[in-house]
C-alpha cells in the first residue's frame, strides 16, 4: 500500500480507502453482517487504513458494522465518518449547531469509539450559516470528539469559505473518469494542502466493466445516485469501459484497478472505492501501486455524452 499525508497533518492515509456505503444494506442490494465485517478486516489486512463511513448509510448500520469490524484494531484505522444528514421521515440535511453534539455522540456510540479521526460535513445545509456550524464543530474538536475536520460535496466557493473560517484538511467529492468536476478544486487543494478524497471512483461499479447498463427491473437505488447506468450517460460510460478494458488488458490488470489508478494521478488525491466482499477490496487495494503513463491517462478520457 502507498500512504500520503492527510492534508497537512501528521496523519498518513492509504491512497486507496475503503468506502462502506454498500454496507448500509439499503441502497446497493444486500450485504450480510458477516460479509461486511470480513470486508473491513480484509481492507486492514491489505494495509488500507482509511475507512470511510456515515450515519446515513443504512441509518447507522454501516457505522455499527465498521465499529464491530475494527474491535481490537482501532490503532490500524484512520476512521472517517460524517455529520449533517439526519433521517426524520426522509433524509434531510441538518447542520444546525444545537444538533451536532447529539449527531456526533450517536456516531461514536455506533462505532464504539471515543473519537473519530476525520469528521466530514456530509453535505452543505443551505438553512444554516456555515460559520455557525464550524464554530460548534471546533468546540467538539477541542473536546476531543474528533481529530480533523473535512467537508464533502462542497463546490469551489464553499470550500474557499470553509477554508477562510476554519481548519479543513480534506474535501470528499465524487471523482472518477465519469465525473471530473473536482478538478476545478485541485489548484486550491494544492495551495492550501487539502486532500481531495474522491468518492465513486468506480462510478458505482460501472467502471468495473461488469455492467452494460441495468435493466429497469434490476435497478437498485445506486442508479438514482450514479446516473451512468442509463441514458443519456450510458453511452459515454460504455465507451469509457471499453477503453479501460483495452488498456487494462495491455497492462495485465483489471479495468477497476485502472479506473482507480486514474484518479490517483494527482498527488493530493486519495480514492475511496466501495467494496462488498474481501475479494473486491483485495483487488482494489492493488490499484494504489499502479502508475499510469500520460498516454494511458489520455486514452481513457474525452468521450462526450450522447
Ligand atoms: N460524501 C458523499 O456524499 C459520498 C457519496 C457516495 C459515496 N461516498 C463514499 O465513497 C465510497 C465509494 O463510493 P461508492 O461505494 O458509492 O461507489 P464505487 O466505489 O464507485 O462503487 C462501489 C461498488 O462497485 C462494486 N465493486 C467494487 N469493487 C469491485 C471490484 N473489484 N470488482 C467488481 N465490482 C466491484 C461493488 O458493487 P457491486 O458488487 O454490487 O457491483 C461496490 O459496492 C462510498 O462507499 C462512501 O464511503 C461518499
Amino acid at each position: 500500500m502507498i500512504y500520503q499525508k492527510l492534508g497537512e497533518t501528521g496523519c498518513k492515509v492509504s491512497r486507496v480507502g475503503l468506502g462502506t456505503w454498500a454496507m448500509g444494506g439499503d441502497f446497493w442490494g444486500s450485504v450480510t453482517e458477516q460479509q461486511a465485517i470480513a470486508t473491513v478486516r480484509s481492507a486492514l489486512d491489505r494495509g488500507i487504513n482509511l475507512v470511510d463511513t456515515a450515519p446515513a448509510y443504512g441509518k447507522g448500520r454501516a457505522e455499527r458494522l465498521v465499529g464491530r469490524a475494527i474491535q481490537g484494531r482501532r490503532d490500524e484505522v484512520v476512521l472517517a465518518t460524517k455529520i449533517g444528514l439526519v433521517w426524520e421521515g426522509g433524509m434531510r440535511h441538518c447542520l444546525a449547531p444545537e444538533t451536532l453534539a447529539g449527531q456526533l455522540e450517536a456516531s461514536l456510540m455506533r462505532l464504539q469509539v471515543e473519537t473519530v479521526d476525520l469528521l466530514q460535513i456530509h453535505w452543505p445545509d443551505p438553512q444554516t450559516p456555515l460559520e455557525d456550524t464550524l464554530t460548534e464543530l471546533e468546540r467538539l474538536q477541542r473536546a476531543g470528539k474528533f481529530r480533523y475536520l473535512g467537508v464533502s460535496n462542497f463546490d469551489l466557493p464553499l470550500l474557499q469559505e470553509a477554508l477562510s473560517k476554519g481548519s479543513v484538511v480534506s474535501v470528499q467529492n465524487e471523482y472518477s473518469l465519469l465525473c471530473r468536476a473536482p478538478e476545478a478544486l485541485m489548484p486550491l487543494c494544492e495551495r492550501e494542502g487539502v486532500t481531495l478524497m474522491g468518492y465513486g471512483s468506480l462510478a458505482g461499479g460501472m467502471l468495473t466493466g461488469k455492467y452494460r447498463g441495468m435493466p429497469e427491473e434490476r435497478y437498485d437505488r445506486r442508479v438514482k445516485f450514479y446516473p451512468y447506468f442509463k441514458q443519456p450517460h450510458l453511452g459515454r460510460a460504455l465507451r469509457t469501459v471499453e477503453a479501460l478494458e483495452k488498456a487494462a488488458r495491455e497492462r495485465g490488470v483489471l479495468p477497476a484497478q485502472m479506473a482507480i489508478a486514474w484518479t490517483l494521478a494527482h498527488q493530493h488525491t486519495v480514492a475511496l472505492a466501495g467494496a462488498k466482499t474481501p475479494e473486491q477490496v483485495r483487488s482494489n487495494a492493488k490499484a494504489a501501486e499502479l502508475t499510469l503513463s500520460a498516454a494511458e491517462m489520455d486514452g481513457l478520457i474525452s468521450f462526450p455524452d450522447e
